[in-house]
């Protein structure tokens, strides 16, 4: 049952195949249609001995190294990892390659309990006032276990600074999970920053929550996490509240686990926040909190977007976990509520791209808003709409879950291209006119993007329909 099948449209679809699903994935593109058929498996995770979990040598060795931005603008790096049995230091000691002298951050230790899990030392020490486009060596741990990494910090902000972004969503830790990993960092495009829309380890799958897989998460994602920075958005599988068991912290692995500079944006929760990071100004918001009229995200937005300065930070990024536009029969309507409540504003401030995850698969949209509708007027369908952004749906990370493969039919004029396989994309900055994106998907070559497109800058550009092809 190996390799590529190919059918005639007509057989559009899933067909149950000798126990084995198989999906016909349709893409159509402004009138062209192609089809992609591949076999779909469930993804499987890596057994808890798999070399990707593997333990650094040593007693106490710092493990599930991962930084991410540590203020608004760059000139910071939050780093955090983990030590299982003793707390040991929470300092980081860091010098730029071509330097003799070494600076010393002092961090902070946390840990907690889940059911009948203990977690181990959990540290979290954040590095401020660096330089900007400057190679940093760190080193966390003490004594003959001790581990060093690197980062380069960003270049300053600025509105013609080019700078890729990766995006990943919904990755889990199956085998499919090591490939999109593997395929971001062999993409010829490198990614110097992971945009992460949500949905991390799924430890939530295993009985009780087994937080144990969050430990094995954080060393999977280790080798490339400790050395560019991920900016993290909380999914559903974050929430982690069981009241049956008593667990009705919601987040509470994951904010224990996972800093971000929430306070540099004037945020209140960690779940809500945006840093800018060379010309790209990102917005990260929570579909899984309060997000209602008087709520503190709510008021949180309000207050940020008219903030965005696109004479600085031109490129002006949301991420989301759950999709507004979803043409595909999971997750349906589930993002619906929160598009009523923020779209017009994102339509208002031109946002360039939203990316968000939850649905296993790939759809990218044209350039739609529906923000006419007022109860009674029944102006309720996505129209054509130059100021709105770009909705990509990338929760193809490769969890366990397994991919989305049923969608809609037919496929809403707004869909410009939608697929359930594996994969990954980068945002390319070029300045702040031009952004190359592409979509690559893992069953192929390193370099293939599946689908791509020039965006033309909201702001700069307003007039140019960069959703055609
Ligand atoms: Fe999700």
């Amino acid at each position: 049952m190996g390799g590529m099948i190919r059918y005639p449209n007509s057989c559009l679809g899933s067909l149950l195949v000798l126990g084995l699903v198989l999906n016909v994935a349709v893409v159509s593109n402004a009138g062209k249609s192609t089809t992609f058929v591949r076999k779909v498996e469930k993804a499987v995770d890596m057994p808890l001995d798999s070399d990707v979990f593997r333990l650094p040598p040593g007693h106490n060795a710092p493990q599930q190294v991962h930084i991410t931005q540590g203020d608004h603008v760059g000139k910071g790096v939050i780093v955090s990892w983990v030590t299982p049995i003793s707390p040991g230091s929470s300092s980081v000691v860091y010098w730029t390659e071509n330097s003799k002298h070494k600076y010393k951050a002092k961090g902070i230790v946390t840990k907690y309990k889940y059911y009948n899990y203990t977690s181990g030392y959990i540290h979290h020490c954040t590095i401020k006032n660096l330089e900007y486009n400057t190679k940093y060596n760190y080193k966390v741990g003490t004594g003959k276990y001790a581990r060093t990494f690197w980062f380069v910090t960003p270049p300053e902000v600025g509105p013609d600074v080019p700078y890729t972004f990766g995006v990943i969503g919904d990755l889990g830790q199956t085998f499919d999970s090591n490939k999109t990993l593997t395929h971001y960092e062999m993409n010829p495009t490198k990614g110097k920053t992971l945009l992460f829309v949500g949905d991390l380890s799924y430890a939530d799958n295993y009985p009780f929550h087994d937080n144990v897989r969050w430990d094995t998460w954080g060393r999977f994602v280790e080798r490339s996490a400790a050395y560019q920075p991920w900016i993290l958005t909380a999914g559903n599988h974050e929430l982690d509240y069981v009241p049956e068991i008593n667990e009705t912290e919601p987040f509470k692995p994951y904010t224990h686990r996972y800093h971000v500079p929430y306070k540099a944006s004037e945020s209140t929760a960690p779940l809500w926040y945006s840093i800018k990071r060379a010309s790209a100004y990102i917005i990260v918001l929570s579909s899984y909190s309060a997000y209602g009229k008087y709520t503190p995200q709510y008021e949180w937005l309000q207050n940020e977007l008219p903030k965005v300065n696109r004479s600085e930070t031109p490129w002006l990024i949301v991420l989301v976990h759950s999709p507004w536009y979803n043409s595909y029969n999971y997750h349906y309507m589930e993002g619906e509520t929160m598009r009523v409540m923020y779209e017009s504003w994102l339509v208002q401030y031109k946002v360039d791209v939203v990316f968000a995850g939850h649905v296993h698969a790939y759809e990218r949209s044209e350039r739609v808003s529906n923000i006419a509708y007022n109860i009674t007027n029944g102006l309720c369908k996505p129209v054509k709409d130059l100021s709105a952004p770009v909705y990509i749906t990338i929760g193809d990370g490769g969890n366990s879950e397994g991919l989305a493969a049923n969608m809609t039919e037919p496929q809403p004029s707004y869909s410009a291209y939608r697929e359930a396989s594996f994969g990954h994309a980068t945002f390319d900055i070029k300045n702040r006119t031009h952004a190359h994106y592409s979509w690559h998907r893992n069953q192929d070559g390193y370099a293939v993007q599946a689908d791509s497109m020039w965006f033309h800058n909201r702001y700069w550009r307003p007039d140019d329909d960069s959703s055609d092809h």
